[in-house]
């Protein structure tokens, strides 16, 4: 337990649609997660496992027909769920910058970057278009857009797609956010351009001071960004730690498979862990990653019960019944990742 108070406190957030037989289905089933004042937090996890909603939510951008149905999520410790729109847009500015997987849909293509930029300044700043203009240009310097004032006259689709991602972290800089979140910020770009905007992303968040939540579902990412991680898996938490614990001792059999499907990557066999995550409908009472785990197989308990994330000896939390056996090394249930 920390003394200060987080920037961001999740509690037990869930998040639930209607699903086809009316019944409310749990995308997001009890989260609970924290980032202090400027920490890097990894969010890591396949497809769809529930990484983009959980920070939708906190940004109160959740798509119609999906509702958080309980738990609260406070900034400084106040509590943001059930805040009226005008308050939350006005937050989502100031407090928050977002960035977005693809740079197009957080640039409007009719409009030159300059003038959008200083659009974004002059929403929560009383600053004259001139000076709005300079901020601007200020900005895309910071991000490494040479020639900024030349630059900013040109429409987005005149712009790399390397260079689209910078304007939109200059876009999230623009008022000097306490938190950045970026989803999937480099999947979308050409992997020689996406060390250079992680690389801008994290000389933003330095010249910010911010903190940044990271969503990825690439833990080698995460690893080389965050100081701390939680691993998402069908719409649930099943681990959570520092970078250094979880690759040292990961205490979640999914953990371990990704883990070393990272380590053969290249490899001419290279590892996957076999079958796909449970829909959230189709969940399974117990665990949800069963299904595809070595240690579960035989073990009722697996199947029957649901593993609460549980603080392990080492700090970590893990959400596994047999956290301890993977923890003495004595169920390699993924093997071969012993040379971590
Ligand atoms: N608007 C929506 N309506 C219904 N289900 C959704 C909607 N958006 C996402 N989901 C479902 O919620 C789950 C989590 O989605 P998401 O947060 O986008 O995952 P991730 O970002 O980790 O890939 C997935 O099963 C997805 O299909
Ligand atoms: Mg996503």
């Amino acid at each position: 337990m920390t003394e200060r108070i987080p920037l961001l406190q999740v509690e037990n957030l869930v998040i639930t649609t209607t699903g086809p037989d009316g019944e409310p289905v749990r995308l997001i089933d009890g989260i609970s997660f924290e980032v202090q004042e400027g920490e890097v937090l990894g969010i890591v996890g396949e497809s769809g496992s529930g990484k983009s909603l959980t920070v939708l939510a906190v940004m109160g951008l959740l798509p119609v027909g999906l509702d958080i149905a309980e738990g609260s999520i406070r900034w400084r410790g106040k509590d943001l769920v059930g805040l009226r729109d005008r308050e939350l847009r006005q937050m989502r500015g100031n407090d928050f910058g977002m960035i977005f997987q693809d740079p197009m849909t957080a640039l409007n293509p009719l409009r030159r970057v300059g003038a959008q930029l200083a659009e974004a300044v002059r929403l929560h700043q009383n600053v004259t278009r001139g000076q709005a203009r300079e901020r601007a240009h200020e900005l895309l310097r910071s991000v490494g857009v040479p020639e900024p004032e030349k630059r900013a006259k040109a429409y987005p689709h005149e712009w790399s797609g390397g260079m689209r991602q910078r304007a939109v972290i200059a876009m999230a800089m623009a008022n000097d956010p306490a938190l950045l979140i970026a989803d999937e910020p480099t999947t979308a770009l050409d992997v020689t351009v996406q060390a250079q905007v992680m690389r801008t992303l994290a000389a933003a968040r330095e010249e910010l001071s911010s903190a940044l939540i990271l969503i990825t579902h690439d833990l080698a990412l995460a690893a080389q960004n965050a100081s701390r991680m939680i691993i998402m898996y069908s719409g649930r938490i099943v681990e959570a730690g520092t970078t250094r614990e979880i690759f040292l001792h990961p205490t979640h059999p999914y953990t371990q498979g990704l883990l070393k499907s990272l380590i053969s990557e290249g490899d001419e066999r290279a590892y996957a862990i076999p079958g796909n995550p449970p829909l959230p409908r189709l969940r399974p009472v117990g665990c949800a990653f069963a299904a595809r785990c070595e240690l579960a197989k035989g073990r009722s308990v697996c199947t029957d019960v649901r593993p609460e994330l549980e603080l392990r000896p080492n700090g970590s939390y893990s959400a596994c019944h047999f956290a301890d056996e993977l923890d003495a090394g004595r169920a390699p249930t993924t093997g071969g990742i012993s040379h971590v």
